[in-house]
């Protein structure tokens, strides 16, 4: 298939592009490189082999958009482009809204109008809020406390609406857990600009010698020692959940939790990355980030039970990934 990929020169769009070339698909990127470089496009040519169409565009342009959907006869979008900083969408709520919403109206407008019929989703299990553990797909969504998850719960929304008025469109919403890892080569993987946000890119920034020490926000939650609970699914076996979504979408709107179903803490993360990778990582406790939620893992039975897909890469791999990708990266700001 001729696959259009929004943000594919992005983290997990990125690793999405090696998967889908690996099992033979074309891809075409449309990025505008806002969180991300062109250099990560050309290191998927180098794993894969294979060739891969830009186009350096923002996907709220609908004109620019529409030239690509004029340019392919493509079969299916995926839409990962999107801005992604909780804490930055508080600040800037307007940004991120219109960033997020407007680029999803404008391709699944594309879809409509070019007669595409999938479109893969990227939203966050972010929209689960305080419910319940372990997330199921149709649980009610609880309000999220920022910006950024009211884009992505806005945006399932506005493409499930769409979708019923549209009977013959195929639409996935993808829930994503936490990825992290990075492709075994060593040559792509996650990036961030300045501190990061997130625990692994923190904790490989660390043992690095870049940060002086961890900090695990809180530990008087209810959980097995205290610390936040996570499901982390190595970003390769998200980026090939993407491919069997295309494979298996039928027509209508489809929910799917890409997760492990395994809930690992702060201090576990911080045990397995230390004896993965035989390092020692300093750490303090410190205040609960404000925010955070006490557990966050998925039921991931239903892609397995329709699909057939599971995530098989364990912790060690992925923590070994991650710090094979720190240490390999002669940095410019997005590598
Ligand atoms: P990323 O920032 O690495 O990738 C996003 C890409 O989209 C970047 O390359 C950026 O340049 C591009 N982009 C942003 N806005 C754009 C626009 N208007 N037009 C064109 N390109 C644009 O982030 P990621 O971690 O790879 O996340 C991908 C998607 O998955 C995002 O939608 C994010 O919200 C979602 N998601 C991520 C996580 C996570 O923990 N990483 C969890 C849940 C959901
Ligand atoms: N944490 C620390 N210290 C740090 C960073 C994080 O202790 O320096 C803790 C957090 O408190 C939390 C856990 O590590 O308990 C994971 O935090 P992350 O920031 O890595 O991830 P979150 O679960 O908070 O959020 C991420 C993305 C969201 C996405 C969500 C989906 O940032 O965009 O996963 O589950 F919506």
């Amino acid at each position: 298939m001729n696959i259009l990929v929004t943000g594919g020169a992005g983290y997990i769009g990125s690793h999405t592009c090696v998967a889908l070339l690996e099992a033979g698909h074309t891809v075409i990127v449309a990025d505008n490189l806002c969180n991300s470089s062109a250099e990560t496009l050309e290191r998927v040519k180098q794993i894969t082999g294979r060739e891969i169409t830009f186009y350096q565009i923002d996907v709220t342009d609908a004109a620019a958009t529409n030239t690509i959907f004029a340019n392919h006869s493509i079969d299916g979008v995926i839409h990962f482009a999107g801005l992604k900083a909780v804490g930055e969408s508080v600040e800037k709520p307007l940004v991120y809204y219109y960033n997020n919403i407007v680029s999803t109206m404008v391709l699944a407008q594309a879809c409509l109008k070019y007669g595409v019929p999938r479109f893969v989703f990227s939203s966050s299990a972010t929209v689960y809020g305080e419910n319940q553990v372990p997330f199921v797909e149709d649980m009610p969504l609880l309000p999220s406390t920022n910006p950024y998850g009211e884009s992505k719960a806005m945006s399932e929304r506005i493409l499930t609406d769409i979708a019923k008025a549209n009977p013959d469109w195929s639409v996935a919403l993808l829930r994503y857990f936490n990825p992290v890892g990075a492709h075994e080569s060593g040559l792509i993987g996650e990036a961030p600009a300045g501190i990061p946000n997130n625990l692994m890119p923190y904790i490989t920034q660390v043992a690095k010698g870049k940060l002086d020490k961890l900090r695990v926000f809180g530990n008087d939650y209810p959980t097995v020692d205290g610390t936040g609970v996570r499901d982390y699914i190595h970003v390769l076996d998200l980026a090939e959940g993407h491919v069997t979504a295309l494979a298996k979408l039928t027509a209508g709107v489809h929910i799917y939790n890409l997760g492990t179903g395994h809930g690992v803490s702060v201090l576990q993360l911080v045990q397995a990355f230390k004896e993965a990778n035989g390092l020692d990582l300093p750490y303090e406790i410190a205040a609960r980030r404000p925010g955070d939620i006490a557990e966050c893992y998925a039921d991931a039975s239903k892609a397995e039970r329709d699909w057939g897909w599971t995530a098989k890469r364990n912790l060690v791999a992925m923590c070994r990934d991650a710090w094979r990708f720190e240490k390999s990266v002669s940095r410019g700001r997005f590598l």
